[in-house]
């Protein structure tokens, strides 16, 4: 049947045909808020290039949990602000770190039964350099040592099961990571702990304001030995299904509205749970946008979300996690 027998605009003709036939929704469980943990006590420290992002001290990420909990988020992501750097970012695998002392808070709070709280598992936080790991001289020049850093992210995933973290998520990219996670984890009692890996996380221009939130950048060169060329689909599936094969339980996609069709294509290819990580550039340009009032703000915020729905992930990390969620009540 063709026009003028099908006429596509009758389903579309009030709110209600609308939402009858919606195919896709985003709810608020659906959404994790990250969280940026820093030393001290009542901090609220804007991130200037993401506006509505602060570094928080945990007491303040704990009021935040609270809030994050009553509006329906699924969970939090949380990276920490150590107190000092060093070679080997031992901040990140300390028992008394700061997203370990975070994890510990925010487990003693009611919202934790509520959240599900997902620990960031790098070193680039931690380290001097700003490197995901290990940084050796090579008759080259430099390079991150993949094998002895397996070792320090083992350790982190550790020390932050044992602070009470539900899920960890390694977002280093280091060959065989989640493998050596999975060993550490489950010699150490933890065989219940799900690791959550950021099986294609590409080298991508869009982490530059998390660099400022998360006071990450590398010191000097790149990500591009470690993290994944952007122009390659066929790779990216390899990730992950090398990750699945080391016993990843959820796969993280990164970045996602410009990788839309990476996120279909793992759908396609796997029936393990998928999240999007809407990054910090992809909410920068959408916030610098609403404050010149280019964009409608709730309008296009809802509609980035739903996009990445739609392209197969099953939830997202996403800086607008509260803001959607007031949107969506
Ligand atoms: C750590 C890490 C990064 C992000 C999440 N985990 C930064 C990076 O790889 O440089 C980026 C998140 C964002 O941009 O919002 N490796």
């Amino acid at each position: 049947m063709s026009f003028p027998q099908s006429r596509m605009r009758r389903l579309r003709r009030t709110e209600s045909l609308r939402a009858l036939v919606r195919e896709t929704v985003v709810t608020p469980g659906d959404l994790i808020y990250p969280l940026f943990l820093c030393p001290g006590q009542g901090v609220r420290r804007p991130v200037s290039s993401m506006p509505g992002v602060f570094n928080l001290s945990i007491d303040e990420a704990v009021r935040e949990a609270e809030e994050a909990a009553q509006l329906g988020l699924g969970g939090l992501l949380l990276f920490g602000l150590p107190e000092s750097k060093d070679e080997l970012g031992s901040g990140a695998y300390d028992s008394n770190g700061i997203v370990q002392q975070g994890l510990r808070a925010l487990k003693a709070s009611s919202a934790s039964k509520k959240l599900v709280l997902i620990a960031d598992v790098c070193l680039c936080e931690y380290t001097s350099h700003g490197h995901c790991g290990k940084v050796v001289e090579t008759a080259d020049g430099w390079t991150v040592d993949n094998d002895p850093t397996l070792d320090l992210l083992a350790q982190t995933a550790v020390s932050q099961a044992r602070a009470g973290t539900d899920v960890v998520a390694p977002s280093d990219m280091m060959d065989g990571r989640v493998g050596a996670i999975r060993r550490a984890l489950d010699s150490a009692g933890f065989q219940d702990t799900p690791i959550l890996s950021y099986a294609s996380k590409f080298a991508s221009a869009f982490y530059g304001p998390f660099r400022e939130a998360a006071d990450s950048a590398p010191q000097f060169g790149d990500r591009k030995t470690y993290q994944m060329d952007g122009a390659n689909l066929r790779e990216a599936l390899r990730e992950i299904s090398l990750d699945l094969e080391e016993g990843a339980d959820m796969i993280l996609m990164k970045p996602a509205m410009p990788y839309l069709d990476v996120i279909r294509a793992a759908r396609e290819l796997t029936g393990v749970p998928i999240g999007a990580y809407q990054v910090s550039g992809e909410y920068s340009m959408l916030q610098a946008a609403f404050e010149r009032g280019w964009l409608d703000r709730d309008r296009a915020t809802l509609e980035s979300l739903m996009s990445i729905r739609r392209s197969g992930a099953d939830f997202i990390v996403t800086y607008f996690a509260k803001v959607a969620a007031k949107l969506l009540a």
